[in-house]
Parts: C-alpha cells; structure tokens; sequence
C-alpha cells in the first residue's frame, strides 16, 4: 500500500517579500508561510516592519518585490479578501455609528450574509452583548478593540491578521483573546499576530519570528527557541543549576549525584525566557 501524506495548501505564502519605503527599508526579504490552522507570532521593535508587512497580506501595501499569496491567491486581490479578517493596530470607526451598526457596516463590505445572527454571536464572543446598541464615542477604548476584533471575525475568515489586538485591552479582555485564538486555531483558522507582549505570545502560538529592521532574525516555536543547554535540579538542598550540561551527560550527572547520596527530586532542562531570546536578538542590530 502506498501511504500519501496528505499536504495541506498554505493560507499565507510570503517569498522575499521587501517594501521601501523612500529611503526606509521596510520589510526586507521575509519569506513566510503559515499552514491551516497556525498560529504565529510576529515580535519585535517599534519600526521593524510588522504592521507593513501585515498590511502587504492585507493587500492595503504593495510590496516594493517578492510575492505574498492568501489562500493561492495575489495578496490583494478579491479572492484573497475574502479569505481574511483582520484588525489594523490603529483603527477609527465612524463615532456616530452604533457598535452593531459598525457591524453591520462591516458585514457588507465584506459581502457576509450572516445577518443578525452573526452579528449579535460575535459580539457576544468578545464580550460586547450587552453593549451592542452603544454609539462608539460612548465606548472605552478596550471596548472598541472588542468591536474591532468580532469585525474581523466576520464571514469565518481563514486568516486572521490580527496587529496588536490587545494592546487596549484589561486583563480579562487579553484572556479573552487567548481563549479565542485558541479556539480558532482549533478550527483550523489560522492567525498572524503582532503583538510586544511576549508573555501573551509564548503560551499561544505554534510559531514565533522576529523581525528588525525588516529582516527574520530568528524563528521557530516557542519550546524551540527557548530551549537552552544545561540543567536544573533539585534535590533536598534546594534547586541547583548546572549550566553547559549537554541532555547526553544528564544521566551521568544524576547518577553522580544519587552516589554523593543526594535525593533528587526533579530534573528540568534549562530554559531561556523568550523575553531573553528576544532581547539579545534585537540588542545586537539595534544601536
Ligand atoms: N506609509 C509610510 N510611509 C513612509 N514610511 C513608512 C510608512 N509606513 C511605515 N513606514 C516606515 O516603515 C518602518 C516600519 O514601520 P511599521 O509600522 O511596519 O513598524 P512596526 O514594526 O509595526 O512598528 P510598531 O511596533 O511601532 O507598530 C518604519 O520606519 C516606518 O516609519
Ligand atoms: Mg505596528
């Protein structure tokens, strides 16, 4: 029997793609694609490109060259909009209209026949039910970044591009979101988010990169690029590191220590914080 594995189209497929801006580069040669169903985090310092590059999938920026596909469609054209939702990091909805009118409003720019029903179950998922007659200018800003997420939620995009969707927001709103991307990514959705909150990127997405000025200077999964040598144990008198042990020599160093007559109560690999991992990548280009 042959086995096939079965591959998945991509959702975003970015080759080389640069954007100059005047004498600003940018974004400088990213290539990324991202599969049904990933999550991945876009991290790294103000200027580096980030919104540029996700307005460039939006199709709202042309790329200067290289090529950027959603869902096997040019970035920008009608097929690949109706693919997305996405949130821009600064954004104004009209204050005159109410938050269900902006919906409204929203539901047939992007020709989604979901009616009232799509309307009050997206705003009820981030938590603005109970608001949705409220005009904008009568809204916090936190409640605005809730409209603005259930905006791009409308029509079930594939893709979600999401630019720093909770800077806004409180602790439960950022929960919120959490629970939410979760629960898209489990439906397969997949999600490119920018966002400076490293804590709230790790848990949650499959993949992280990080961009300065314009270029990928490092990339892989959360476990991946926190991963660092050494080891932690414990043992009845406390926690000690010991830093350079490779995962081979572990064994050896635990049976070392059971003969020295310790108790051992845990070993933990070493880990880096992303934070860290971050910090270090953009501490050497930046200056
Ligand atoms: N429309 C524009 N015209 C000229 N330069 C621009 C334009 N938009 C962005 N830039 C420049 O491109 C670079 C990248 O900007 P971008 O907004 O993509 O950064 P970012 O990573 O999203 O930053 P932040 O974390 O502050 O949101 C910056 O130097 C910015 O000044
Ligand atoms: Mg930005």
């Amino acid at each position: 029997m042959i086995e096939t594995t079965k591959v998945l189209p991509r959702v975003l497929e970015a080759r080389a793609v640069t954007k100059t801006y005047r004498s600003t580069q940018a974004v400088d040669g990213v290539d990324l694609d991202i599969s049904p169903g990933e999550l991945v985090g876009l991290l790294g310092p103000n200027g580096a490109g980030k919104s540029t590059f996700v307005k460039i999938a939006c199709g709202l920026v042309r790329p200067s060259t290289g090529s950027l596909s959603v869902c096997q469609a040019p970035a920008g054209s009608v097929s690949a909009r109706r693919s997305i939702g996405y949130l821009a990091e600064l954004f104004r909805f009209p204050p005159w209209l109410r938050a269900d009118e902006v919906m409204a409003l929203h539901q047939r720019l992007s020709g989604s026949d979901g009616g009232a029903e799509e309307r009050m179950r997206l705003l009820d998922r981030v938590g603005l039910a109970g608001v949705s007659t409220r005009r904008i200018d009568a809204m916090s800003k936190g409640m605005q970044q809730r409209l603005g997420l259930a905006q791009s939620l409308i029509g079930d995009p594939r893709l979600l591009l999401l630019d720093e969707p909770t800077s806004a927001l409180d602790p439960a709103g950022r929960r919120l979101v959490r629970e939410l991307l979760i629960e898209l990514r489990n439906a397969g959705v997949s999600v490119l988010l920018n966002s400076h909150l490293l804590t709230e990127i790790e848990p949650i997405c499959d993949r992280v990169l990080i961009l300065v000025k314009g270029k990928v200077l490092a990339s892989g999964s959360p476990a991946e690029m926190t991963a660092g040598d050494g080891v932690e144990i414990e043992t009845e008198a406390g926690l000690r590191i010991f830093p350079g042990v490779s995962k081979q020599e572990v064994p050896a160093l635990v049976s070392k220590l059971i003969a020295e007559g310790r108790s051992i109560y845990s070993v933990t690999p070493g880990r880096q914080t992303l934070e860290q991992i971050y910090l270090d990548a953009v501490k050497g280009e930046m200056g």
